[in-house]
């Protein structure tokens, strides 16, 4: 296919050529040439002239220095990135990275770098690698407005350590990638951000260091009736410190990487009776952790009750265009909230809309208040199997719907909005929106 297509090239370009015209395409092409090169090679020089004493921002205004020579855990061959090996003095190890790293030390108390992930293969479900990469997208769009970073995971780092328990390894190795952050924030991929502006209360957690949404009596109570869901481990923060790695390396020890796995099982079977099936999994597991240990990893754990880290969908559904009513008449009554403003700004609107929503009771967990993280537990996007008590594509729909109402906080900034909640239709939002439409009706009243 190619080779008589370059013959016929050749043959235009030669035959009717005499010598003048061909010396003239010879020093042109030469020209180009060199141009090209000059081209291709520009950044290479800037970086030879600049070199590296050149700083660079990054994203989250943080001045980047060089590594300097100075050893540190990552240059220690027994140190290890796998969750099969433990780690100690990691505190101290840390401490030292970040005093060599002073640029990046300062901020990192309050810095998030939020985990999530999904399995290595293409999805069972048709619809379920387009609902990751919109719940992807709604994660990296949340970073962006409030200032994380975001890791995304689809390998799984220890062969073993599948589906829920995949996350484990991830944490743990994204706790020695980041150093400079102190909270790891896993999100599962079926959890959605709901609340564009809802900013973590990173201040009430000084104590802790484990940070899940749950209930006291039903992790901690005697009872002989015990629940899985007594927490949920779709949205947690764990911080940079000693404490998680142990955490994790005993969490993980009820995991498939062990040869207990299955007597793990019989176990947790036996204390959560409403468990829905044999195998261990992540949350059942730190449940009896906690319950079993409540002094060892129960005194730095935080049961978050105060807010959404986590909701589960269903209590969610049918919400959002209530929510919706509610922020657009606030608007109504507040010119400075429906101001248009840069995306950079979103920050600083959202703390400007607090005291406003505070005013009209719409305090977290209220039904005014858009919920933080709406979670589809039950519900697995990927592989299209859900609870059998979700009728037909409800979990898809909603899930969509939740998908879409975060969204449409993200597409206000770039001056359009959806037409409705399940549909991928947008408009311009009107100049001085919500204002000029409730001008327009009361005009053709
Ligand atoms: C535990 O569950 C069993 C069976 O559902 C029930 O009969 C019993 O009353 C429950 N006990 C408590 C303390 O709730
Ligand atoms: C949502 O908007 C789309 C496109 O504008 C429209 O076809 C659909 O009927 C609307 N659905 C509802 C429930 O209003």
């Amino acid at each position: 296919m190619t080779m008589p297509r370059r013959k016929r090239s050749g043959s235009f370009l030669n035959p009717n050529l005499n010598g003048g015209t061909l010396l003239f395409f010879k020093a042109t092409i030469s020209i180009l040439f060199f141009l090209f090169v000059l081209w291709f090679t520009k950044d290479k020089f800037t970086t030879l002239f600049s070199g590296p004493t050149k700083t660079h921002t990054s994203s989250s205004n943080v001045v980047l220095s060089p590594d300097p020579p100075e050893k540190t855990f990552y240059d220690d061959p027994h140190v290890s990135f796998s969750i099969e090996n433990p780690i100690t003095n990691w505190d101290e190890k840390r401490s030292q990275w970040l005093r060599l790293h002073p640029s990046l030390a300062a901020g990192a108390r309050d810095r998030v770098l939020m985990v999530t992930g999904s399995q290595p293969l293409p999805c069972k479900n048709p619809v379920g690698d387009h609902l990751l990469l919109r719940s992807f997208k709604n994660k990296v769009d949340y970073c962006r407005l409030q200032g994380c970073d975001v890791f995304y995971s689809n390998v799984y780092l220890h062969p073993k350590m599948d589906s829920y328990w995949a996350k484990l390894p991830s944490i743990r190795s994204a706790m020695m990638a980041h150093p400079e952050v102190e909270w790891i924030w896993w999100m599962d991929a079926d959890a959605v951000v709901t609340d564009m502006e809802f900013k973590l209360p990173l201040e009430n957690y000084k104590d802790h260091n484990l940070i899940v949404h749950g209930w006291e009596n039903m992790v901690y109570d005697e009872s002989e009736n015990k629940s899985w869901t007594g927490l949920n481990t779709g949205s947690y923060l764990v911080r940079n410190c000693q404490w998680s790695m142990d955490l994790l390396q005993e969490w993980s020890k009820m995991g498939p990487m062990t040869s207990e796995y299955e007597k793990w099982g019989k176990i947790l079977m036996r204390m959560f009776k409403d468990k829905p099936f044999p195998l261990p999994d992540d949350q059942s597991s730190l449940i009896y952790m906690l319950y079993k240990e409540r002094r060892k990893w129960g005194k730095k754990t935080y049961l978050e009750g105060g807010y959404d880290l986590e909701s589960y969908w269903i209590a969610v559904m049918g919400r959002f265009e209530e929510i919706i009513f509610g922020y657009n008449d606030l608007e109504e009554d507040v010119v400075a909230l429906r101001r248009r403003h840069a995306e950079k700004l979103s920050k600083w609107y959202g703390e400007l809309r607090e005291p406003y929503l505070r005013k009209r009771g719409w305090v977290p967990l209220s039904k005014g208040k858009r919920p933080f993280v709406t979670h589809f537990t039950g519900c697995q996007p990927c592989s299209g199997n859900h609870n059998p008590s979700y009728k037909g594509d409800t979990c898809w729909k909603q899930m969509e719907k939740a998908l879409n109402f975060g969204d449409d906080q993200v597409l206000r900034k770039y001056g359009f909005v959806r037409n409705n909640l399940s549909t991928s239709s947008v408009h311009e939002v009107p100049f001085d929106y919500p204002w000029s439409d409730l001008l327009r009706i009361s005009i053709l009243k």
